[in-house]
């Protein structure tokens, strides 16, 4: 069986990708820049990009992990033509046009499908490395937003299981990580697993606007969802361990996973 992998360079499709290659599927990546690509030998690499999609990336292709990117309807349509019949697509808990259109499209196109929609990844938690490794305090606003981060691999895990195994048509799973943790507790458990105590020290959202260095319409939405999750604490789901037979990992574990990142 021959998956085409979009977003294989990406923080969860390195994982889908390793995942698919492990369990002796044929996997053809699609990225902008195979040069830099860095995945492993056995993939066939496909130079491509979703926003101008051809039909050469999908032939020979039965199934396709999907991005939100581009024009869905035209890749779906050209997923079609060329035989694919099923589609894995990597949205998210959020709601959001692109995500919705990916979705829609998808869903029209007649093939079969599952949605996975992630909420917070914690390799969002990766740009508190520098923070981190230099002054071992945590500088953020709303320490008391609480959040579920999820593992990539767990997400990687489900979109791989709907990818090879029958079962999942049809579904929207929606994956949380399997803690709620304030933003306070998340940089402890970081801490916990590289052996440091890593302290927070609360900014106002002006303070933080001033030294972030992201641009506004990014500081606007982050903003808005830890103001969200201190009112409303996101929710933990049992999806992960509900598809996966096995508990979704803990914040402590991705940390672990990534100790190199935080030292
Ligand atoms: N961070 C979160 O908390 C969160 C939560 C829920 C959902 N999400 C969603 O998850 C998705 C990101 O997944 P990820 O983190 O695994 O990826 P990522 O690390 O953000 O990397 C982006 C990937 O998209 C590919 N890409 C970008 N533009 C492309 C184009 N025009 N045509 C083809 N490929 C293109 C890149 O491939 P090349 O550079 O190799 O071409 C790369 O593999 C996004 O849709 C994001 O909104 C994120």
């Amino acid at each position: 069986m021959r998956i085409l992998v979009t977003g294989a360079t990406g923080t969860v499709g390195r994982h889908v990708t390793d995942q698919l290659l492990t369990a002796g599927a044929e996997v053809r990546a699609l990225t902008r820049n195979p040069e830099t690509a860095a995945l492993p030998s056995t993939v066939e690499l496909h130079r491509g990009d979703l926003d101008s999609p051809t039909a050469e990336m999908f032939e020979g292709v039965d199934r396709m992990y999907l991005l939100a990117i581009g024009e869905p309807t035209l890749v779906t349509d050209l997923a079609k033509q060329a035989g694919v019949q099923r589609i894995v697509t990597l949205t998210s808990a959020a709601e959001d046009e692109t995500y919705q259109a990916t979705e829609r499209a998808v869903e029209n196109s007649g093939l079969e499908w599952t949605h996975v929609r992630p909420g917070m990844f914690a390799a969002n938690l990766l740009d508190w490395a520098e923070d981190i490794k230099t002054t071992k305090v945590v500088k953020e606003p709303y320490p008391n937003a609480r959040q579920t981060p999820i593992h990539e691999q767990d997400i990687a895990a489900v979109a791989a299981t709907a990818l090879l195994f029958d079962g999942h048509n049809g579904q929207t799973y929606t994956l949380s990580g399997p803690e709620s943790l304030t933003k306070k507790e998340q940089a402890e458990a970081i801490g916990d697993a590289i052996g440091l105590q890593i302290g927070f020290q609360e900014l106002t959202a002006d303070e933080w606007r001033a030294t972030s260095g992201v641009p506004d319409f990014v500081a606007d939405w982050l903003l808005d969802i830890w103001h969200q999750a201190t009112e409303n604490p996101e929710p933990v789901l049992s999806t992960v361990e509900d598809v996966l037979g096995r508990p979704a990992r803990t914040v402590r574990e991705w940390a672990a996973d990534h100790v190199g990142d935080f030292r």
